[in-house]
């Protein structure tokens, strides 16, 4: 043991890890998981890392500086069961949070996590996840420890890597440790399931073990970027959301305008963000990327509401992307972007990767795997169907390689917020956009959120539920207290943001989507500006303020489109006030939930009568 401990002393010093709680930490963990090496990463490291992955086969490469990775066939998407915010406090138990003792689950992951990275190496990942310099950094920083070289990969293009972040930062960062564990034995989705995903939110301390998927394994992301993030400025004054951030130019009027705003994964936060062309609408306004997952929100010492993306990366839905839905998207994984592909199609003769929505399907089957390593020409008649690439299968590639990503991303002060929005796969009901100018109106929106789930979390895909503010599967305190938050912060701002509920998934009677999506979406985004600003009325409706038809700019819309815009600008009253009914049942859950939320429900509830 003595000489594990002197060892790591050595790899602190080469790597200039000088903080001693750090290295405490470090050590401790490479003690109780029984790493058999420790080995202190950087952004700078990452040419080295790909190296030894592809020697190791654990990457394959596609063509020339991009690669291909598969996870573990029962291991594709966040699962939510095993998911857990612990505390010691009994009252941060809420709905969502599957609240549990930290005194229970801690030992529990200990135990499982003892041992179990023998003979592997343990990555040291110091990270930070805002712009440097930025209020909310001390909040920002963190330690990941992982056994997996593929998480250390995805990391780097994730957050910004490196022993800077850490380094001045005392014990102000957050300990969080992933062990991957035998992915073969841990009985994913049955009653013997060994997994656990735990963050012990008042101890800043994260413990995931049995995944090496992005979504149960990127730590910085996930479990400190949403729920360790939020929990934090639960306690200190801020807000963090599974939030997209963009910027809109108005070409003519030179004015700016920031949205954000939260749809459940894999409900088109990433494609709203990057798809929204900059020649769009005949090239009158120039719309520039700033975060597709996360956004940190704060009211700054001026009164003014800003936010900022704590991320460094792209984790993007590969399913229909295309040159055509998102072209942004297709110029940001180009070769020579250094993008991983996960869980999508593989040809191991041609190098190349297919998913559904690519473009046609290849027709010579030659060399082309699915996504478990199958070769489809070997697949048996009943598979035929089978989709290629994995409904979940992703992209992570770095904000640098995002042709529209904005001048401005990494500011520290963040960027005014202008408008809050909502959104999900909503089938019916949900209109095109509905605009909302009152603060209690909108969070109540926000909490009443229901959408389809997807197949970013295991075995709910299409099963309609609530999902506040889209952050049910990152949800670290009660939700009253999380309303209370939301009216106390943004009710601070000197300036309201406008609030507006999106849906690009409204269908009709045959199933397809009445409204085109993608990069269409700019235009009731821009009306949303616009309304804001007083230059259009709308029409007022119990559940908001909707375009006149004439007052969305329709120029270069198709004919189907044109004929169907009636249907996506309906309320369907009946429809309404069965809805209100699941709320009031929703809402009652949240004990304790502020006056003023209950006081917008029974607003709109009577305005629908
Ligand atoms: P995120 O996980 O919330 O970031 O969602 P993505 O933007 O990655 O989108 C998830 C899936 O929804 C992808 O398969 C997209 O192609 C699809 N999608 C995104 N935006 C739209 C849209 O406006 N219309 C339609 N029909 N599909 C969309
Ligand atoms: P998504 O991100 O929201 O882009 O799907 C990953 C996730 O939330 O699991
Ligand atoms: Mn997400
Ligand atoms: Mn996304």
């Amino acid at each position: 043991m003595v000489d594990v401990v002197l060892d790591v002393v050595k790899v602190f010093d080469d790597a200039g890890l000088t903080n001693p709680h750090v290295r405490e930490y470090v050590a401790h963990w490479a003690e109780v998981t029984g790493a058999s090496r420790v080995e202190v990463v950087s952004a700078a490291d990452d040419a080295r890392l790909v190296a030894e992955s592809l020697e190791a086969g654990e990457l394959l490469p596609v063509g020339a500086g991009r690669y291909y990775s598969r996870s573990y066939r029962k291991d594709t998407a966040r699962a939510e069961e095993r998911t857990i915010v612990a505390t010691s406090d009994e009252r941060d138990r809420g709905t969502y949070n599957n609240w549990k003792p930290a005194a229970e689950m801690k030992p529990k992951l200990v135990e499982l996590m003892t041992g179990a990275s023998a003979g592997k190496t343990m990555y040291v990942i110091p990270y930070l996840m805002a712009p440097a310099g930025s209020p909310l950094e001390r909040f920002a920083a963190g330690v990941e420890l992982t056994d997996n070289r593929n998480v250390v990969l995805q990391m780097i293009r994730m957050a910004r890597v490196g022993v800077d972040s850490v380094n001045a930062l005392g014990n102000d960062f957050v300990r969080a440790v992933h062990v991957t564990g035998d992915l073969e034995n841990l009985g994913q989705g049955t009653p013997e399931d060994r997994r656990y995903f735990v963050t012990i939110a008042d101890e800043r301390t994260i413990l995931h073990f049995g995944s090496s998927y992005g979504g149960n394994a990127l730590l910085g992301k996930i479990a400190h970027g949403l729920r360790q993030g939020s929990y934090d400025g639960w306690k200190n004054g801020f807000l963090v959301e599974q939030f997209m951030l963009l910027g809109i130019t108005d070409k003519q009027t030179g004015r700016k305008y920031h949205i954000c705003g939260g749809f459940p994964s894999a409900s088109g936060k990433t494609n709203l963000a990057m798809t929204l062309a900059p020649d769009a609408l005949g090239d009158r306004y120039h719309v520039e990327f700033y975060g597709d997952d996360i956004a940190w929100i704060w009211v700054d010492d001026d009164g003014v509401l800003r936010g900022f993306n704590p991320e460094n990366g792209v984790f993007g839905v590969a399913k229909d992307t295309n040159e055509l839905t998102n072209p942004t998207a297709i110029d940001s994984i180009t070769p020579n972007s250094g993008a991983i592909f996960t869980n999508v199609a593989y040809n191991g003769k041609t190098q190349e990767v297919w998913w559904e929505g690519r473009g046609p399907q290849p027709t010579d089957l030659d060399g082309w795997l699915d996504w478990t390593g199958q070769p489809i020409a070997e697949r048996a008649a009943e598979q035929a169907d089978d989709p290629w690439a994995h409904p979940n299968s992703r992209f992570t590639t770095q904000l640098g390689n995002v042709p529209n990503v904005a001048a401005d991303w990494d500011d520290p002060r963040g960027v005014e917020i202008h408008g809050v929005i909502f959104g999900g796969r909503t089938r019916d009901r949900e209109p095109l956009i509905r605009a909302i100018t009152d603060l209690a109106e909108g969070v109540y929106d926000g909490l009443t959120l229901g959408a389809e789930a997807t197949a970013a979390a295991d075995g709910l895909e299409g099963v309609l539920r609530y999902d506040p503010m889209s952050m049910r599967p990152f949800m670290s305190y009660p939700e009253a207290d999380y309303a209370q938050h939301w009216l106390d912060v943004i009710g601070a701002a000197k300036s309201q943001p406008i609030f507006a509920h999106v849906n690009w998934f409204q269908r009709g009677e045959d199933g397809r989507f009445l409204w085109p999506g993608y990069r269409e979406n700019l235009r009731p985004l821009v009306w949303l500006m616009q309304l804001r600003n007083g230059e259009v009325a709308g029409v007022r409706t119990p559940v908001g303020i909707l375009p006149a038809r004439h007052e969305l700019d329709l120029e270069g819309l198709d004919e189907r489109t044109l004929a169907d815009l009636d249907a996506v600008l309906a309320v369907d009253v009946p429809r309404w006030q069965q809805e209100m009914g699941h709320r009031e049942q929703h809402l009652a859950q949240f004990e304790g939930l502020p006056e003023e939320i209950w006081a917008a429900h029974r607003r709109v509830a009577a305005a629908l009568i």
